[in-house]
């Protein structure tokens, strides 16, 4: 059967006939949760403790009691939660949209990435991917049979955009860029000059951008542009995000695009077919998180003393690297003068007992380097305290290898 498939599926393994060693497939991941050891590679805030805000759990046991809960929303979404999403907008994203036409609710962002892609790619579109980057970007070219044109993001820049480096790989096939602003797993928030150097290479060889924002939150000292408020820019830019990271509801699967009318059309003309609807209750629920998101304060301070401690731990070891993360609660750690990353996350995993995600999941530049989230569980202790074993494992690896 899998012959049948197009070429571009073929090539994906879930873990059913051979074991898969990544987070995000097969049970391996979770075996060693269960054999004690610390799990530092899921992007899900305070996971595994228990986090929801009380008035979101109230709501959501409301939301279950009433007559709505057992039934479909419209496929766009719940015209409520649209327009609490269309206020967030003009006051976070610097963006006037139309609840009734520039807002697709969906299940979770990662379906909204899917979407937003789906539309514009054909087989052999070369889509741009600042890399490192988030590996669902990657999948997604694959899976649509585009190409992939990384674009090579350098930590001497901060890791901030070179059009330089854009303007080197483009070619009439170019269709898109596809750019994870805060960016995953480096945590770069991209300043302004890099997204007007964006926006005009953009406007001038007639690309559309999307934009993930799925760590817009937490920026920390640096200022959050959107993208599409840029001018010339809302028409060519797909903004894709999230309630999982910012708002810690990972689990309620809901996500939103915000896009100009054209786009949106064809958007809510397919939306049934794509998405169906996302669940009613989560969209009810999470409206009280958008009308009192003041739960928020607290990943905040808690993520902020976090990254000074992951930074101050780690940069402690020879030969390991850190910045101050920027954004969010991953922190992107530079092993290569120790050696491979593949063998220092199996190495940790054994002498720390913390699991973490290997760089080269991350594309271009992602080897040589380890992703950590630092925002699992609720108190920072426990993080600290794994910060300190990888270190100390850090420390003696020169030494055993
Ligand atoms: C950069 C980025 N975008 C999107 C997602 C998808 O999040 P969700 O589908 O929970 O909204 C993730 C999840 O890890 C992510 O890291």
């Amino acid at each position: 059967m899998k012959e049948k498939m197009k070429k571009a599926f073929q090539v994906f393994e879930g873990g059913l006939f051979s074991d898969v060693e990544k987070a995000d497939v097969g049970d391996s991941y979770q075996k060693l949760g269960e054999q004690g050891v610390a799990l530092m590679g899921w992007a899900d805030p305070f996971t595994p403790d228990f986090s929801l805000p009380k008035h979101v759990l109230d709501k959501t046991i409301d939301a279950l009691r009433s007559p709505l809960s057992a039934h479909y929303t419209a496929p766009v979404g719940n015209d409520a939660l649209k327009e609490l999403i269309a206020e967030r907008s003009r006051t976070f994203h610097h963006l006037h949209v139309d609840p009734r036409r520039n807002v697709i609710i969906t299940p979770g962002s990662d379906s909204a990435l899917f979407f937003a892609m789906f539309p514009f790619i054909e087989k052999g579109d070369e889509v741009m991917i600042p890399s490192p980057s988030y590996p669902n970007n990657f999948t997604n070219v694959k899976m649509m049979q585009g190409t992939i044109v990384p674009i090579p993001l350098h930590a001497e820049d901060g890791y901030q955009l070179n059009i330089e480096e854009f303007e080197k790989r483009v070619t009439p096939k170019t269709k898109m860029v596809v750019l994870t602003h805060p960016n995953n797993p480096t945590t770069t928030v991209f300043n302004r000059k890099s997204l007007l150097d964006l926006s005009n290479f953009i406007q001038k060889h007639d690309l559309i951008l999307v934009c993930d924002q799925a760590f817009e939150d937490f920026t920390f000292e640096h200022e959050m542009i959107t993208p599409a408020s840029l001018p010339g820019m809302f028409e060519r830019t797909i903004t894709v995000c999230s309630v999982s990271k910012g708002m810690g509801l990972s689990g309620y699967r809901v996500g939103y695009i915000i896009a100009n009318d054209e786009i949106m059309d064809v958007m809510y003309g397919c939306a049934v077919s794509v998405i169906g609807a996302t669940n009613t209750i989560a969209q009810v629920a999470v409206m009280e998180a958008f009308k009192d998101p003041s739960f928020m304060e607290r990943f905040h301070k808690s993520y902020d003393v976090r990254r000074h401690a992951a930074y101050e731990i780690l940069n402690q070891v020879p030969n390991v690297s850190v910045q101050l993360p920027q954004s969010g609660f991953l922190c992107w750690v530079d092993v290569s003068q120790l050696g491979n990353s593949s063998d220092i996350c199996a190495y940790l995993i054994q002498e720390a007992r913390v699991a973490l995600n290997d760089g080269v999941n991350y594309g271009v530049g992602g080897e040589g380097h380890l992703r950590i989230v630092l925002g699992v569980y609720e108190e920072d202790a426990k993080v600290i305290d794994a910060l300190h074993r990888m270190a100390d494992a850090l420390k003696k690896y020169s030494s055993i290898k």
